[in-house]
């Protein structure tokens, strides 16, 4: 009898453990976490869309610099080496976890639309959009914010000099670095925006007009110049006295808005951050003008009401709630995000629970919705586009999460003449005319119509998530349109799918807009699937071409695990992502 039970107690014993061990096996995040290896480090991490500017950012770090001290080394690193989206003529969002004060900081310095601009500015005579206007000329340029946001969050929560900091930027311009295989790809690629304007031209080429080689030393001694005077100087350094003249002037000779005063009346905001739970975990990201964060959580509400996990990531079953999840979303976009500053944004009944449960009733579970049936439906431009993201942690526990643009790849593609960098193109984002979408095929109206001084909306959406209390990532991306639901989405693989950061950030993503009516699937998702939301009604799109950017996002990121362990991933899908540790 004895002998049996032991035998039967065996027995099941070993049925529970096979048990346990099939449904692990079936769980796909066991497959992805022996596939994809974040970069491992103790004292700090940075991670950027460009080598050289996140080396940038780890040299500080190894000087003794916290994780603000490096991120602004890389902004202004990105500035010289990745003058595809790094700028010092556009602008951005920064989160900041300050360990010291256990504080989360939400810091914009998004561009400002200048005091002559008016809500009809990019309309023809016929009152249609103008869209080379709103796109390529000097009037598409909004206040730079970028020069005041690095400086400013230095000054309060940095630990070394604007000179220190800034020294490998200034190195990288004036003595130059090997021209980089994506660098030289892009300026190929956009050879013809950059030579429409002579100094643009001038800066990125050689004076017979060619390009430089990769490996080839490219030195930009205009910008070194003015990376020098903000380093002496601080803002002011770009925001008056010779940086701000010649930006003026040539403002005035092309036909451009930006004055002297609005370079002196920009400022950059500490905004409330949005905060939201999803299970375990806090997440706090960027507030108005951003929608990113708004979004994020709405959609984050929305989805937790469903058990996500055992759908298995990235079947049918749980693409198809994601999906329709974010055509709730970005309807609400367009109507209710603008500047706070100047409409009342309804942040809290957009990110509550209980609004979050009444969209998630709405939502059939067996076949999509048409988007018509909940809003109207416009043109798609297919622009392309260019932001980056970069993110950095350090030994302290601080986390910086940045994002930053001149919106356009190379922005509006016009340089200051003598000052080494180029113009953003972000007053598209504003809703030039409402009901007609802007160049990612947003939609918008009143909330983010033009106005002078306001910030256009932004789907820029640097996050952190804290586990436990604990910072653990700090995340975000380019993408135009596609940033909402590609953060979205790497946060989800981290909360709902525990992957590790390398497998959360480069597993397929997905994207809807609510307008345009349609599902973009990146590659590597399974025919399967596809055919299976194809018959649920959706309208599946898998072409790059077909896309809003070749693919979605770049989510440069870094966790922070519980034992201290830094892990960062930089993200596959574009050339020259570099994660840097130590
Ligand atoms: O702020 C925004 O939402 C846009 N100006 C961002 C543009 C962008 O991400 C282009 N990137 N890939």
């Amino acid at each position: 009898m004895q002998v049996l039970r032991k035998v039967a107690m065996v027995m099941v014993a070993f049925l529970a453990f096979t048990h346990v061990a099939v449904a692990e096996n079936k769980d796909p995040i066991i497959i992805y976490d022996t596939q994809f290896h974040p970069t491992l480090a103790k004292n700090g991490m940075v991670v950027s869309q460009e080598y050289y500017a996140s080396e940038a950012g780890l040299e500080i770090l190894r000087a003794g610099g916290n994780a603000v001290d490096a991120a602004v080394a890389t902004g202004f690193a990105l500035a010289v080496t990745h003058p595809q989206a790094g700028n010092l003529g556009g602008g951005g969002f920064m989160m900041v976890y300050l360990k010291s004060e256990d504080r989360v900081i939400a810091l914009d310095y998004r561009e400002m639309a200048p005091a002559r601009a008016h809500k009809d500015m990019f309309l023809d005579e016929a009152g249609n959009v103008d869209n080379n206007r709103s796109r390529f000329s000097l009037k598409a340029s909004g206040v730079p914010g970028t020069v005041m946001g690095l400086t400013t969050a230095l000054a309060t929560y940095g630990s070394m000099s604007l000179k220190d900091v800034m020294a490998p930027a200034i190195r990288l311009a004036g003595e130059g670095f090997p021209m980089t295989w994506s660098l030289y790809d892009s300026l190929g690629r956009y050879e013809k925006r950059l030579k429409a304007d002579p100094v643009s031209g001038a800066n990125y080429f050689k004076a017979d007009g060619s390009r430089y080689e990769p490996g080839e030393t490219f030195k930009q001694p205009d910008l070194a110049h003015t990376l020098s005077l903000i380093a002496d100087k601080g803002s002011a350094g770009f925001y008056e006295g010779p940086v701000a003249d010649k930006l003026v002037a040539a403002m005035t000779a092309g036909g451009g808005i930006i004055d002297h005063e609005d370079l002196k009346n920009y400022k950059a905001v500490e905004r409330q951050p949005i905060t939201g739970t999803y299970r375990g975990y806090k997440v706090a990201t960027m507030p108005p003008p951003s929608s990113g964060g708004v979004h994020v959580v709405e959609m984050l509400n929305v989805l937790e009401g469903w058990d996500l996990k055992s759908l298995g990531h990235n079947s049918a079953a749980y693409i198809h709630r994601l999906t329709e999840t974010m055509k709730y979303a970005y309807a609400d976009r367009s109507k209710y995000l603008g500047d706070p500053d100047f409409y009342p944004v309804p942040v809290k009944a957009l990110t509550s629970k209980d609004y979050a449960a009444a969209i998630r009733a709405k939502i059939n579970l067996e076949s999509a919705t048409p988007s018509t049936e909940i809003g109207p439906a416009p043109d798609l431009d297919r622009e392309s586009h260019d932001t980056t993201h970069f993110s950095v942690a350090d030994n302290q526990g601080n986390m910086v999460a940045s994002t930053y643009t001149l919106n356009f790849t190379y922005g509006n593609g016009k340089s200051v003449e003598g000052a080494g960098f180029l113009l953003n193109n972000e007053m598209d984002d504003f809703s030039a005319k409402p009901g007609v979408p802007n160049a990612f095929g947003l939609l918008g109206g009143e909330a983010n119509a033009i106005e002078p001084g306001k910030r256009p909306l932004s789907s820029m959406t640097p996050t952190l998530l804290f586990k436990n209390g604990e910072p653990y990532m700090a995340t975000g991306s380019p993408g135009g349109s596609t940033i909402i639901t590609v953060v979205l989405q790497a946060v989800l693989n981290v909360m709902e799918f525990d992957m590790n950061v390398q497998a959360a950030i480069t597993v397929p993503r997905i994207h809807h807009q609510w307008f345009p009516d349609r599902l973009f699937m990146e590659p590597g998702h399974s025919v399967d699937t596809r055919r299976i939301l194809g018959k649920m009604g959706h309208n599946v799109k898998t072409d790059p071409r077909e896309a809003f950017d070749s693919v979605l996002g770049s989510a440069q990121s870094v966790v922070r695990g519980e034992n201290g362990l830094l892990m960062g991933a930089a993200d596959p899908r574009r050339p020259g992502s570099h994660a840097a540790g130590y």
